[in-house]
């Protein structure tokens, strides 16, 4: 009897010790989901899976759907980098990121006084770095495919034929956007005539090319035909990329960046992303913290990872930059003893400056337009997958013939050292332009396992706030408890070193919690601030059904069964 009931305290003590795990307050499925920028394009990503395609299977036919249905970064113009988790635990990372052209050079943006020469790495065809979207998926579909390519791509063929209907923040943008489209290509671009919400806009075009890739994979977009006409098309209108630069492209297989966050196992890109090891960095430092006694974007909690954040923005960008060119001291930036002096001269009771850290001066400029989306099969498979074209559209440059917009992503190399690109980010010689590099990027698609199981899955467009949105939402549902669309929506802020700013989502924030951080040296961005991210996430809840996050700040959705 006593030994009976020593063990029914041993019990409910240990069960008293566990926390109670968040309701969940977003779309719950039981076996798979999608979550991503569009409702079309979740939708048939959830679809593929419904017919017993597995997630890789459905990370195609979603990032290609986008290209239709949410064209402001959706692409095939562009780039991405994925991290998954199969069903039995194995890891890996796949990074399909523009390249330089091969004419590329380090001054290439710069005129003969040595300035910087204004919008040539932002906007048009001088912009367009060699695009990897396409090289990705069909890497994707020789690796882990389990459909046929054409089972995949049908139906994201028939909604461009069938055309994708315009929602209203969409109609805002193009018409925000139309005369930069005219002045990049004319004004018998099929973007020069409005759209309205409800409109329908038809891509039998993107159709034809993705019946090309569907038909020929790789060869259907970087060889041949649609090859010509794309870099017959960048040449003509004064950009670099030959028909060698895309027949050379190739999408590389990297280890992701794997740490430990207390009991969590997050696993994230690497480089030539720096989205896992400043991650990674800004985990480690907070760690030492007990950071949910502060409380939820409390001054505290806000003080520790901003602190966390000034230093690993610092060391990202000095250190890091493509692997395959530059040597990164990966062992030194990540080891316990560097982070913990990192995090020498943090006190809560006064900001350390960032020009303590290191120099410089700044503006920031944020926008949103990459995407990424969240995808869990029925078989375990997890994928966490980011795209993007750098800016809203890339550099605006249509191709007509083809039905794609081209990438701006040229503008995340260094043009100079020191000077900011259109995120503020300075740059050093690690992510200086050189033939075939790739850029510098900050996406960071991440999945978390916790106690050796699968926990979530996660990631978010937004330059270089995505780093720092993708932390908070993780420690939204760790440490604050939240569950995955609460984590999701919670209002977010964000620091990135330079410029010494914190920078404040509008809604949401204490106004008594940022007087006390001006009282303590923090400089707040005040006037109208832009949305931090866009995050679309999945968690896997304890009774192993699915819990979406789609962002409430834009169009997102979560679909599955
Ligand atoms: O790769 C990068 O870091 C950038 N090209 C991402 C751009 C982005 O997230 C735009 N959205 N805000």
């Amino acid at each position: 009897m006593r030994k009976l009931t020593l063990l029914l305290l041993v019990c409910l003590l240990s069960l008293q010790c566990k926390k109670t795990p968040p309701t969940p307050t977003g779309l719950v499925t039981e076996k798979a989901m999608v979550v991503s920028a569009r409702e079309e394009a979740s939708q048939i990503g959830s679809d593929i899976m419904k017919k017993g395609g597995n997630a890789f299977d459905a990370m195609i036919a979603t990032v290609m759907a986008l290209a239709g249905a949410y064209p402001f970064a959706g692409n095939l113009g562009g780039v991405g980098c994925l991290v998954y988790r199969k069903e039995n635990g194995q890891l890996g990372g796949l990074d399909y990121r523009e390249k330089a052209p091969r004419s590329a050079h380090k001054d290439m943006y710069l005129d003969s006084l040595g300035n910087v020469i204004p919008d040539m790495s932002t906007v048009g065809a001088t912009a367009v770095g060699v695009p990897g979207t396409v090289a990705g998926i069909i890497e994707v579909h020789e690796k882990f495919g389990s459909l046929p390519l054409e089972e995949i791509l049908k139906p994201v063929i028939a909604l461009a034929r069938k055309g994708v209907v315009v929602p209203e923040k969409q109609a805002n943008r193009l018409e925000y956007f139309k005369e930069r489209f005219i002045t990049v290509n004319g004004d018998s671009t099929k973007f020069a005539q409005p759209h309205k919400t409800g409109d329908t806009i038809f891509y039998p075009e993107l159709a034809n090319t993705l019946t090309q890739i569907m038909e020929k994979g790789r060869v259907g977009f970087y060889i041949g035909e649609v090859a010509i006409k794309l870099s017959t098309f960048i040449l003509e209108k004064g950009g670099f990329i030959t028909e060698e630069d895309l027949a050379a492209y190739e999408a590389k297989w990297r280890q992701p960046v794997v740490f430990q966050y207390k009991d969590l196992k997050v696993i994230s890109m690497s480089p030539p992303s720096s989205g896992g090891v400043t991650l990674n960095q800004i985990f480690k430092m907070v760690e030492p913290y007990d950071i949910s006694k502060y409380g939820h974007n409390s001054t505290k909690a806000v003080q520790l990872f901003v602190e966390a954040a000034r230093r690993a923005y610092a060391d990202r960008n000095f250190f890091l930059g493509d692997p395959d060119f530059v040597e990164i001291p990966l062992d030194v930036l990540l080891s316990d003893t560097y982070l913990t002096e990192r995090m020498d001269g943090f006190s809560f009771e006064k900001a350390t400056l960032s020009s303590d850290v290191s120099h410089g001066s700044v503006e920031i400029v944020e926008s949103n337009e990459t995407t990424h989306y969240s995808i869990v099969d029925s078989f375990g498979n997890a994928i966490a997958a980011t795209t993007t074209l750098n800016g809203g559209y890339g550099s605006k440059l249509y191709s007509e013939e083809l039905g794609f917009f081209l990438n701006n992503e040229m503008d995340d190399f260094s043009a100079k050292p020191g000077v900011p690109n259109m995120f503020g980010l300075i740059g050093a010689e690690a992510n200086s332009i050189a033939p075939e590099k790739r850029m510098l990027s900050s996406m960071t698609p991440t999945i978390v396992e916790k106690d050796g199981k699968l926990f979530m899955v996660v990631g978010t467009p937004g330059g270089s706030t995505i780093i720092t949105a993708v932390a908070q939402t993780i420690l939204n549902v760790y440490e604050f408890d939240m569950s995955m669309q609460d984590a999701v929506n919670a209002p977010r802020f964000h620091h990135q070193w330079l410029p010494d700013v914190v920078t404040f989502e509008e809604e949401g924030f204490d106004a008594a919690m940022k007087s006390e951080l001006e009282a303590k040296g923090y400089q707040i961005l005040e006037g109208r601030t832009p949305i931090i991210g866009k995050v679309d996430a999945i968690r896997v809840l304890p009774n192993g059904k699915l819990e979406g996050g789609a962002d409430k700040r834009g169009d997102d959705k979560a679909v599955g069964f």
